[in-house]
């Protein structure tokens, strides 16, 4: 059976809380040469990837995960949408993929590079010069109390950073920043929410223990304030 957090995502177009119009927006910024390499590494069920190669007839693909689940949602919509392009979804470490690519999508999934900060030096490593990534990534909105961090499964202070530092961490990387939205409560809400109730109607233990947590850490105090999330577009200078 796939896991709780794959049936829970169901329905829903990205594993992370920000609105499809924000990542149509990064998506349209990525500027490409014709038959452009796009590299998604952690795709999840690889909506992101085929949004980007829905901007260009001519762009390719490589999305990568280690969900099978996923990667078998991801080729079906591939099939739909894309029949006859060339785009591959593979289950696969996304840390094992090298060479130099056009653009790499990285988003809610830089722990398949080391976690941050240093999955944005090798993001950089993967990218052209003058190519394009987009980065999504978790930061503090607010200092996280032991209790968040606890309702967090146990993450640490460390893991992540203000959205300042994130955005100094993306320059001292190699890259320029060229456009950044950060999920807004509205959209933190209908994310959790959704994934919450997804998880309640599938009944099982598993997804019940996954919901309670997400209801549970968004009712303590700084709940739905203290965690935020970004898309960066950047460019590999
Ligand atoms: C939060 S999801 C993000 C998915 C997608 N990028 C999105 O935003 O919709 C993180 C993904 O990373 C994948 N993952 C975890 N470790 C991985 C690894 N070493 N190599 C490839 N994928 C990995 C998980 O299976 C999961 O699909």
């Amino acid at each position: 059976m796939p896991s709780a957090s794959n049936r829970a995502h169901r329905g829903l177009p990205f594993a992370n809380p920000m609105s499809e119009a924000a990542v149509d927006r990064m998506l349209d910024g990525l500027r490409l040469r014709p038959g452009a390499l796009v590299l998604d590494s952690g795709c999840g069920s690889g909506e992101m990837l085929l949004r980007a190669l829905e901007r260009d007839p001519t762009w390719r693909g490589l999305g990568v995960d280690l969900d099978e689940d996923a990667i078998a949602q991801a080729r079906a919509r591939a099939g739909e949408r894309l029949p006859g392009r060339d785009v591959r979804f593979e289950v696969r470490d996304a840390g094992d993929v090298s060479g130099r690519h056009d653009a790499v999508l990285n988003v809610g999934s830089s722990h398949v590079h080391g976690g941050y900060p240093a999955a944005l030096g090798t993001l950089r490593t993967l990218v052209a010069d003058g190519g394009a990534v987009v980065y999504g990534e978790g930061y503090w909105r607010e200092e996280p109390s032991p209790g968040f961090l606890a309702a967090l499964g146990g993450a640490t202070e460390d893991e992540l950073d203000t959205f300042g530092g994130l955005r100094s961490a993306a320059v001292a990387a190699g890259f320029e920043i060229e456009a950044v939205a950060e999920a807004s409560d509205a959209d933190w809400t209908r994310y959790e929410e959704t994934l919450a109730a997804n998880a309640e109607r599938e009944g099982d233990s598993d997804a019940l223990t996954y919901a309670r947590r997400i209801r549970e850490r968004r009712a303590i105090p700084g709940g739905t304030d203290t965690l935020g999330f970004a898309l960066l577009l950047l460019r590999a200078g």
